[in-house]
């Protein structure tokens, strides 16, 4: 049996974030006004430790020859039934911290769809890093399914779509 003190129950809090938690494979595309658009393959790890928060990791590789692209890593906050934190580090010298709600949208299906929209609130930039003044996520899980869509303000444009990606749960062998 595993011990309790190192293998914590998921704490209660967690909520309707516990249908993250695992691991998730996918495929995505890129684009930006100021950028060519690409596609990329996606790995995402939420894993907790029995707080009220989950630990998060993503990274990525080019879609045409799989060449490291973008990474962060960081911590998705459980503070209210409904709200969620996060607190995010990019190797490209960018912090994100956001703030967002969690709710469940009725599908025709019973299980429905967990929302996630997540807004900036403070973005933080090392002196060498691009210039990145918001983000906005959403994330739309189902079951074993977990979408999600991605706008920046960066580099003197606007509120912009950069990302989307269709991500699948990994199922251990
Ligand atoms: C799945 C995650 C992401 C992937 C695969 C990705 C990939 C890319 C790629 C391939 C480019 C083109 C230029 C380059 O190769 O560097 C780019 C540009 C950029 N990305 Fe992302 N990105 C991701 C997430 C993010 C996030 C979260 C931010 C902000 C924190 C961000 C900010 C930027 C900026 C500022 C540019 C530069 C645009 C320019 O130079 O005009 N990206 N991204």
């Amino acid at each position: 049996m595993s011990d309790p003190q190192r293998h914590p129950p998921l704490h209660p809090d967690i909520g309707l974030l516990t249908g993250l938690v695992g691991s998730w494979r996918g495929e995505g595309t890129g684009e930006y006004p100021t950028i060519d658009t690409f596609s990329y393959t996606e790995e995402v790890t939420f894993g907790h430790v029995g707080k009220p928060f989950l630990t998060y990791g993503q990274r990525t590789r080019a879609g045409d020859d799989g060449r490291p692209l973008h990474a962060e890593t960081g911590y998705w906050r459980a503070v209210a039934p409904e709200r969620v934190e996060l607190v995010l580090a990019h190797p490209t010298g960018v912090t994100e911290i956001a703030t967002g709600s969690v709710r469940v949208v009725p599908t025709d299906d019973t299980a429905g769809v967990t929302v996630i929209e997540l807004v900036s609130t403070m973005i933080g930039l090392t002196p060498t890093a691009q210039s990145v003044t918001g983000l906005e996520r959403t994330f739309r899980l189902q079951g074993d399914t977990l979408d999600y869509t991605l706008r920046m303000a960066a580099v003197g444009e606007p509120m912009t779509h950069h990302l989307a990606a269709s991500l699948r749960r990994v199922v251990a062998p």
